[in-house]
């Protein structure tokens, strides 16, 4: 099956749903934050995207207003969570009497870097560990304090605070050695139909980007970007919050956040976007 028919069967069936796409031409402009970290929004697909030419972040199809308040930190409504992060990294918590910083110090030093390159292999507990499951390792087992729902606002705003540490930093995720089985597990989720809708990741992110689906328009479902403020809830909203709700929006029933399979889709995701540039935290309708 080309990719082509799969395309326009998604669409007939989607219109029959009332899903209906419609084209809408791109626009091109450049995310510079602060006036200083220059983002790469847009650039060659890495190799093992087989069906894309170029990667494109989500900023990219967000309207001028909702991109201009990712411009600068003061507009950002997602940098309250980031405070709110530095606060939770020097407190004190659990049986141990450790805060975060007890640890790893300065947060700038300490984590610049880190999330471009998660999710990622772990020797020790022999598997791939997202940034959720490392931060809610140290709280458990280097503190003695309870984990951060997974999907929190405070996982969020720990993320958040990570993340920012790469902005502008490559997105840098590996994909084979002893990740490639997830790797591969990830990719064969992204391509699964689900739902009554019978509408894979593919369908909508792929196939469709670039188009509007009721009044959205469509990205290619980069998670560069994530935790994501949201001006729809006014809130961070974690990677896998997004993709529960994406996969209901199939009408399916939902994988949990954390779960297996959520991790293995969280790596193949950001897989796709190797070569674009941490933004975290983005600002989204
Ligand atoms: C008692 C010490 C200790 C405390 C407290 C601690 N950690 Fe860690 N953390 C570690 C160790 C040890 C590692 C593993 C270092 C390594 O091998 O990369 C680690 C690794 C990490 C990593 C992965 C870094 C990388 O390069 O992959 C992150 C992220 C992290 N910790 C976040 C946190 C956060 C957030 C907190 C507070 C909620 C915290 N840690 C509290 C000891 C600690
Ligand atoms: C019915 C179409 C549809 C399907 C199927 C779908 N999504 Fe989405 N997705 C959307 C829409 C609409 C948005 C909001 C507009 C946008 O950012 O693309 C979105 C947004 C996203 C975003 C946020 C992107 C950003 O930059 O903020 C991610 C990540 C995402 N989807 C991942 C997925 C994954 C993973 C799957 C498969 C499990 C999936 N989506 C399935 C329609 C879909």
């Amino acid at each position: 099956m080309t990719i082509k028919t799969a395309t326009r069967a998604t669409t007939a069936f989607a219109l029959a749903t009332g899903l209906a796409f419609a084209a809408t031409a791109d626009e091109a402009a450049d995310l510079v934050v602060n006036g200083e970290i220059e983002m790469v929004t847009r650039t060659a697909a890495p190799e093992h995207t087989e069906n894309l030419d170029e990667i494109i972040s989500g900023w990219v199809f967000r309207s001028d207003e909702t991109q201009t308040l990712q411009m600068d930190d003061f507009d950002n409504p997602g940098m309250i969570f980031v405070d709110q992060g530095m606060d939770q990294w020097n407190e004190v918590a659990g049986t141990a009497g450790n805060s975060c910083a007890t640890c790893h110090e300065d947060v700038e030093e300490s984590m610049a870097g880190v999330r471009a390159v998660y999710p990622k292999w772990n020797e020790e507990a022999g598997e791939v560990r997202t940034l959720a499951m490392q931060i809610n390792d140290c709280r458990e087992n280097q503190m003695g304090a309870e984990k951060y729902g997974y999907t929190s606002g405070q996982m969020a705003n720990m993320e958040a605070l990570i993340s920012v540490q790469s902005r502008g930093l490559p997105v840098n995720v590996a994909i084979d050695g002893p990740v490639q089985a997830t790797w591969e597990a990830g990719k064969e989720l992204y391509y699964t139909r689900t739902g009554q809708l019978e509408l894979s990741c593919a369908n909508c992110h792929e196939d469709n980007y670039g188009n509007m689906i009721r009044a959205d328009h469509l990205s290619q479902g980069q998670i560069n970007g994530f935790p994501v403020y949201r001006l729809k809830n006014a809130k961070l909203n974690t990677a896998h919050a997004r993709f529960k709700g994406c996969v209901r929006d199939t009408r399916a029933e939902t994988y949990k956040p954390g779960s297996a399979e959520f991790v293995a889709l969280e790596l193949y995701v950001a897989s796709r976007g190797n070569g674009l540039s941490v933004e975290a935290p983005s600002v989204r309708n």
